[in-house]
Parts: C-alpha cells; structure tokens; sequence
C-alpha cells in the first residue's frame, strides 16, 4: 500500500491585509487541478482568503469576488489559471455536486477553491489543501494548513519558502 504524504503549517495573520498577503502568495503559486479546501465558522473569512487567492492568481481587481451564494459556483480568469470557486454551505446533498460536473470542471487550466469544504470533503480528491482557519482576535487569524498528498504537500513547500513576509 502507497502511503500518501501529509504536511502541515501555521500561518498567523493579524489583518485582513496581511490576510490578503498570504491569500495572494498562495494565489501565485497555484497550478491547474489543485484544490484548496476552506474551513472555519461563518465570517472567519473565507471569501476574503479566496479573493486574495484569485488575485495572485491574476484575476483582475475590476472582477468581483463574492461567495457564490445562489449560484453554488464561480469562475474566474487569470493569468493562465481559471479559479472554480465552490461554497458548500447550502448544498444540502454532496450528490449535488455530481450534478454540476465537478470532474468537467477541473480541465487543464482549473484549480478549485471550496468554501465550507468539510461538509463534503469526500467529494475531492484525497490530494488537497485544507486550511483551517481560526479566528484569534477580531482581526487575527491562524491558518491551519494540512496538506494531503504529492502535489499539495509540494505547493505547501513552496509557500512556506516564500512565506517569510505575507506583505
Ligand atoms: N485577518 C482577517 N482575515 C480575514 N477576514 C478578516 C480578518 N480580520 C477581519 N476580517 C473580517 O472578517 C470578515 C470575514 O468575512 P468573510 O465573508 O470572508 O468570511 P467567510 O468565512 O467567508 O464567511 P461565510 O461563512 O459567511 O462564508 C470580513 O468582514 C473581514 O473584513
Ligand atoms: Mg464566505
């Protein structure tokens, strides 16, 4: 049996610009068909990590990032990456998620990003980014970051070697 490696990370922020900095750090270093999974209670700040995440990625200032309330999903363009931008919180049944084509959806070009991403984490797959988020103050938060497989342990690694200021 393979056994898949697990990594795991800090990072502690306390604003939501400092937010932003480690949301765009991680933003940048994003590949096609990494999934990044989100949790923590609701304003923890989840939507405002995915936007930082979608500007390193490129996606202009001038686009509107807001949790796909009514829609489940969100796409957006970047620089070469598309963000699939899923919220979870009122799906009420994972098999829902068949539905909207989640396999389709990760071409080539894709990485997810997934609000609410415990409520159906057996619906990704077992290599992913899951980042806890903790809120500490009314404007500090840890991320909790635990990395579950080859490819995210090795987008872990990269982000911890350039993660000394988060701007
Ligand atoms: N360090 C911080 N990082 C992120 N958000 C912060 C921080 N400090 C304060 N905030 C504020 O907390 C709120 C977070 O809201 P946000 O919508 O991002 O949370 P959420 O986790 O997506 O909520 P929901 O569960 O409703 O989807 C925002 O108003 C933001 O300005
Ligand atoms: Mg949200």
């Amino acid at each position: 049996m393979e056994i898949e490696p697990t990594s795991s990370h800090t990072v502690t922020v306390s604003s939501s610009k400092e937010t932003g900095g480690f949301g765009r750090a991680l933003g940048r270093l994003l590949a096609p068909g990494d999934v990044v999974g989100l949790c923590g209670d609701l304003g923890a700040g989840k939507t405002t990590l995915t936007r930082a995440i979608a500007r390193g990625a490129g996606v202009p200032a001038a686009v509107p990032v807001n949790s796909p309330t009514f829609t489940i999903l969100n796409l957006y363009d970047g620089r070469q990456l598309r963000i699939c931008h899923l919220d979870l919180y009122r799906l009420s049944d994972g098999r829902d998620l068949e539905g909207i084509g989640l396999q389709d959806l990760l071409d080539e070009r894709t990485a997810l990003v997934v609000e609410w991403f415990d409520l159906f984490s057996d619906a990704f797959d077992s290599d992913h980014l899951r980042i806890q988020i903790e809120r500490t103050s009314d404007q500090g938060r840890h991320f909790h970051l635990h990395a579950t497989g080859e490819s995210s342990c090795e987008l872990l690694e990269e982000l911890r070697k350039g993660s000394a200021p988060v701007e």
